[in-house]
Parts: C-alpha cells; structure tokens; sequence
C-alpha cells in the first residue's frame, strides 16, 4: 500500500489523519453490519464514482451474503477544495432497482446536497429500499437534509485526501486518509 507520512499534492501538504489500520477495522464493522442486515435480501451495492470506488470495494469484500453491485457518477468539486452548490449527472446505473434493496456508498459527506440528491433520483426508480452509507461525514459542514444510515468516521469540517478520495484527481491511490497540513487539531 502507498502509505506516506505526508503528501505533496497539487502543490499543497497532507498529514496522515485516518491510519490503514483505523479504515480496515471500520469497514470490516460496517461489512458485517450490513452482511446481518441484508442477509437473504441480495442488495444492490450502488457506488458513487469516482470517490466512493475504494472504499466501495474494500467494503463488499467484507459483505459475506450474495449481493450486487453498480455505479454512478456525479459531477464533483471540479478542481477546487469547496463545493459547487450544483450536482449534475455524468452517468447513470444500468442495474433495474424496482423493488431491489439498494445500499447507496458514498465516500464522503460534505454539504450532503450529493447524497441527498441521490437519494431522492434513485427512489424515482421504485425500489423496495434504500440505506446510505458513508466512509466519512462532515457532520457541521451538512445542511441538506440528507438520511445517513451507516457512516463510518464523523470528522470535523477539513479537506481531506486518499482512499479514493482526490484533491483535483489526484491522491485517489494512496492507501489512507490524509488532511490537509495545518488543519489538524
Ligand atoms: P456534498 O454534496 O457537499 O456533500 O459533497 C460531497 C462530494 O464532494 C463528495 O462525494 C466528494 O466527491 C466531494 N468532497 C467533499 N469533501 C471532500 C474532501 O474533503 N476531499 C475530497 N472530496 C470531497
Ligand atoms: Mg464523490
């Protein structure tokens, strides 16, 4: 795993905030968790691309039930550290969900007006239900009113990068959280 102290990325320095260790023992929590909950119901996986990838595959592997998997793609933060205030579709599932069990991953919760968006374009499509999954959660930064089911680490309001997570694409690769340098503590 690419597991540097610190990062230069897009000219910027990143501490380490989340280790390998913490993000494993989280996700293998939530896996079973969801594994209990879904058992015998063959939910579909839905990933949020391009952040949610990583954490999304870490996590079905720790999913010990028959299940599926899809993804979408929003717009994001384009290159910048704050959000748009808009989503816009880039592409959409392929899987029919009418009547399916959903669980909908996300790798990050900032704002929530990505998630919640989801949540009410899926919904649209019938299905029996849906859960929300996050790795992360700026619990301050989230003024939309948005369902989280599952999510793995509240963290403050701070940017963060890896694990899937990017910083104007780059960063997705390394094999933890990291923060930007000075927004620690
Ligand atoms: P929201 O719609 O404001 O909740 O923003 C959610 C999306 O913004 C996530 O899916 C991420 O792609 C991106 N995002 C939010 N915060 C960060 C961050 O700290 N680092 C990298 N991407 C982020
Ligand atoms: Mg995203």
């Amino acid at each position: 795993l690419y597991t540097p102290e610190t990062v230069e990325c897009n000219g910027e320095t990143f501490n380490i905030y989340l280790t390998k260790e913490e993000l494993e023992a989280r996700v293998a929590e939530l896996g079973s968790e969801l594994a209990e909950k879904y058992k015998g119901k063959n939910p579909i996986f839905i990933g949020v691309l391009n952040g949610a990838y990583i954490f999304l595959s870490d996590l079905m592997r720790q999913v010990d039930i028959p299940c599926e998997v899809d993804f979408l793609k929003l717009s994001s933060y384009g290159d910048e550290k704050v959000s748009s205030g808009e989503v816009t579709d880039l592409k959409d599932i392929d899987a029919d969900i009418e009547g399916r069990n959903v669980v909908l991953v996300e790798d990050i919760v900032d704002t929530g007006l990505s998630m919640k968006y989801l949540v009410d374009k899926l919904q649209k499509k019938g299905p029996a239900s849906i859960a929300t999954v996050t790795l992360l959660h700026k619990t301050e930064a989230t003024h939309h009113d948005v369902q989280l089911d599952y999510v793995g680490f509240p963290i403050p309001t701070l940017f963060v990068l890896g694990y899937g997570l990017d910083y104007a694409q780059e960063g997705r690769n390394l094999g933890q959280i990291y923060i930007l340098d000075g927004d620690a503590d």
